[in-house]
């Protein structure tokens, strides 16, 4: 039985025999190779999916949660907190609950996908909204976590990267190989770095090569593009809708160091790509997690990627976190009385 990432990958991470285990049994996502996605955006490229939307909260998050919340538990806390723009809340909740924990979450009013808001509430967070945006939300819980006992679990918690650098091993271990690229969405900048720990020590162990780590932000959310903070971001993709991310330092040297890049996708390219995962895959992903098709898309149409190249996407988020974007945006049902004729008027066998 498959007992999460702290279980398997127990000899890479920071706990002993006396660290109380908090799991949901994340981990162990599906690697999905997308031979139609990839004939139509990368051609020649073979092109895999990591579908961390499989998770217990549906999104990448989880992998890094299970460690700081175990870790914070054996630390003694009961209260944990985290600025987030949707995906981190839900999963601080739902871990806090399953170790007996209280979590505040603060979130940026009006700007985080409902079903995120749903988690959250439903797992019995005190969810705090402010008329700010994420980085104005970040600021206050570490002012308040510098005054106050209360563990901070936000990704500058060292344990939530070394919990989400397991999404690197289970990629080489299902894979048999690292990718020649792995490409993903950049928001706060953990998660880049938290593959690069990943990819990085298993390359130290001899057991992969080391992929180009290249991150994609929304155009109107690429502080790392412009190297510089972003004062008012916007973009569709609220999860990574952030300015000034905690990350950056570390996320700069994964690229620099993996000789990958950083750069942007517009909004149109996003829902573009977000459509085509669905369509051509089955995978039905959150807008945030489709910059990363678009910057595969980006990839193979500026000659970087090239026939036979290995590319691996990581899906960050489960696309029903955000029903409402997906029923915005895709075509919409016909409604049609009870009557064989009128749904075969639509039909049209
Ligand atoms: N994709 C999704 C679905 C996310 O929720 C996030 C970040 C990212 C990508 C970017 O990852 O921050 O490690 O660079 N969401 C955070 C949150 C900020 O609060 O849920 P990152």
């Amino acid at each position: 039985m498959w007992t999460g990432i702290i279980d398997a990958y127990r000899a890479y991470l920071p706990v002993t025999d006396a660290t109380p285990v908090v799991s949901l049994r994340e981990g162990n996502t599906p690697l999905i190779e997308a031979p139609r996605l990839a004939d139509k955006i990368a051609p020649g490229v073979r092109l895999y999916l990591k579908v961390e939307g499989a998770h217990p909260t549906g999104s990448f998050k989880d992998r890094g949660m299970t460690l700081a919340i175990s870790k914070a538990k054996e630390a003694g806390a009961t209260t944990v907190i985290c600025a987030s723009t949707g995906n981190t809340s839900a999963s601080a909740a739902a871990y806090a609950a399953a170790g007996g924990m209280q979590a505040y979450v603060l979130i940026p009013e009006g700007n985080i996908a409902l079903g995120k808001l749903a988690q959250a509430m439903a797992y019995g967070a005190t969810v705090l909204q402010v008329r700010g945006n994420f980085d104005a939300a970040l600021t206050l819980v570490r002012q308040l976590t510098e005054r106050y006992p209360v563990t901070l679990v936000n990704s500058i918690n060292p344990y939530r990267l070394e919990g989400q650098k397991t999404a690197a091993f289970e990629i080489c271990d299902q894979l048999g190989r690292a990718p020649d690229y792995h490409c993903l969405p950049v928001g706060n900048a953990g998660n880049i770095s938290a593959y690069w720990q990943g990819f990085g020590e298993y390359h130290k162990l001899g057991k992969c090569t080391a992929p180009k780590m290249m991150g994609f932000q929304a155009a109107g959310a690429a502080p790392m593009v412009h190297g510089a903070p972003v004062l008012s971001p916007e973009t569709i993709a609220t999860a990574i809708r952030i300015g000034n991310p905690a990350n950056w330092g570390l996320a700069q040297t994964a690229v620099d160091e993996s000789k990958g890049g950083i750069y942007a996708v517009s909004d149109d390219e996003i829902a573009k790509a977000y459509r085509m995962v669905a369509t051509l895959t089955g995978v039905f992903c959150e807008p945030a997690s489709a910059a990363g098709v678009a910057g595969v898309r980006q990839l193979s149409e500026n000659g970087v990627l090239k026939r036979g190249d290995c590319v691996v996407c990581t899906l960050t988020g489960n696309g029903l976190k955000d029903a409402d974007f997906a029923i915005r945006t895709a075509a919409k049902p016909v409604t049609v009385p009870a009557q064989l004729e009128a749904v075969l008027s639509v039909l049209k066998f």
